[in-house]
């Protein structure tokens, strides 16, 4: 296959490699959505929602009073949940910039906080050694060519070149950046945007960096957004995901947030899938994080402390060809083709079969927090039976706890349905 391409190709290929190993060694990151909106509390898009006119709400701005450094709060939560990286709205649909631009006053070192907010953002995500991304939206409801853009020409030309400009500072501002995550690219196309002119732009000024697709150029990986569903084999994807609902700040009540075990689940599918997790808070106008997610998060990084090196962490193949019985038990693949991990979601009462298991088991460990316990088996062609589980799951932070299985070759599964003593086959599962 890699014959057949092209000398460029495969030379891109090799150079998306090389930036992506960071990101596909890191998993899990940390989404802020945070800007004049969370003054508000009603979600990111309440401006363009509730028709707030333009100088009301423009006047948010003198009521953001962030703490100073309030980032770093974020920055100490992602790493004790176990994140490797953060993406920082820099700005959002509202226009409004959290850092010292020279394409606008309406930035929050000129109007409003008097800092740069993503200077600050970048030294707090160094400081925790976590990678920084910037997220920044194309589309615009500040500018005043952010909609005329797609009826004037000259109007397109003004906006594009404030876009690229802002772009441009944003990659040359703060060092090295390693995650740009455009959004929202209405109402132009990848040809009036001149997005191809844009990264390239990027690339150069920042030839490490791992771009997202919503410049309407694919670049290096997928956003799947509010669901976790796997890009086609081969391709990078990172799922976005709101903790309550809204990425703005919203103060909902305590059921509106997922859970610590929620989020776990989340994790074991991207890992399933071979995607990323970038999960969001939505920090209050004065910059610190909700309780709730405070809460959530410590809980997910003790589980991560004991599982997210084994189990999480790191490029391994996809789930191909394991099947999940009735969402007791769910299947991931070690870095090792030959060991699987079965996360058991809903903890066994002391033993637990597993149907249609293909591949010579050699070991079961039980992973725990006090560490990995081997633990007994019997195997026949048609079940693995792991027996002399603890009555009670070992996993106190969320109730996952996960066995590891070793086998002597790449271990598969078929799910099918017992008729007497003969089974129909469901077919390949296919994640
Ligand atoms: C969307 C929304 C936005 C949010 C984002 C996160 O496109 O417009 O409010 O920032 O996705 O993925």
């Amino acid at each position: 296959m890699a014959g057949k391409l092209s000398k460029k190709a495969r030379a891109e290929l090799a150079d998306r490699k090389r930036r992506m190993a960071w990101w596909h060694e890191a998993r899990f990151g940390m989404f802020v959505h945070w800007g004049l909106y969370s003054v508000v509390g009603r979600h990111e898009w309440v401006q363009n929602n509730e028709q707030i006119p333009r100088d009301q709400y423009e006047a948010l701005a003198r009521k953001f009073k962030p703490k100073r450094n309030c980032a770093r709060q974020w920055a100490k939560l992602a790493k004790k949940a176990g994140m490797k990286y953060m993406v920082l709205t820099t700005k959002h649909h509202e226009g409004y910039c959290l850092w010292d631009t020279a394409t606008t006053d309406y930035n929050a070192a000129k109007t409003g906080p008097g800092r740069d907010l993503v200077a600050e953002y970048v030294a707090a995500c160094r400081g925790e050694g976590l990678k920084v991304g910037f997220y920044f939206s194309m589309m615009d409801w500040h500018h005043r060519d952010g909609f005329k853009c797609c009826k004037s020409e000259p109007a397109r030309k003004r906006f594009v070149k404030y876009i690229h400009a802002q772009v441009r500072e944003l990659m040359t501002k703060f060092g090295a950046i390693d995650v740009l995550w455009y959004d929202v690219s209405y109402p132009l196309n990848a040809k009036t945007w001149e997005s191809a002119k844009l990264n390239r732009m990027v690339r150069k000024l920042q030839p490490d960096i791992v771009v997202n697709d919503r410049s309407q150029m694919p670049e290096d990986f997928g956003t799947p957004e509010e669901s976790i569903v796997a890009a086609g084999a081969g391709r990078a994807w990172e799922a976005c995901m709101t903790f309550n609902g809204s990425w703005g700040w919203v103060d909902t009540t305590d059921d509106a947030w997922h859970g610590a075990r929620d989020v776990v689940l989340m994790l074991r599918q991207c890992v399933a899938g071979g995607g990323n997790l970038l999960l969001n808070i939505g920090p209050k106008p004065d910059g610190s994080v909700p309780v709730q997610a405070v809460e959530r998060l410590t809980k997910v990084g003790k589980w991560m402390d004991v599982y997210g090196k084994k189990c999480v962490y790191g490029p391994r193949p996809r789930s191909d060809g394991l099947c999940d019985v009735g969402n007791m038990i769910v299947w991931t693949r070690g870095r090792n083709p030959k060991r699987v991990f079965a996360w058991c979601n809903t903890w066994p009462n002391g033993e637990v079969g597993m149907g249609w298991f293909k591949g010579k088991v050699k070991r079961v460990k039980l992973l725990t927090p006090q560490g990995a316990k081997p633990v007994k088996f019997t195997q026949t062609p048609r079940r693995l039976v792991i027996t002399g589980l603890p009555k009670a799951c070992p996993d106190k932070a969320v109730g996952i706890a996960i066995l590891q299985i070793d086998c002597a070759s790449r271990p598969t599964r078929k799910m099918g349905i017992h008729t007497e003593n003969a089974v129909v086959w469901w077919g390949d599962y296919d994640y």
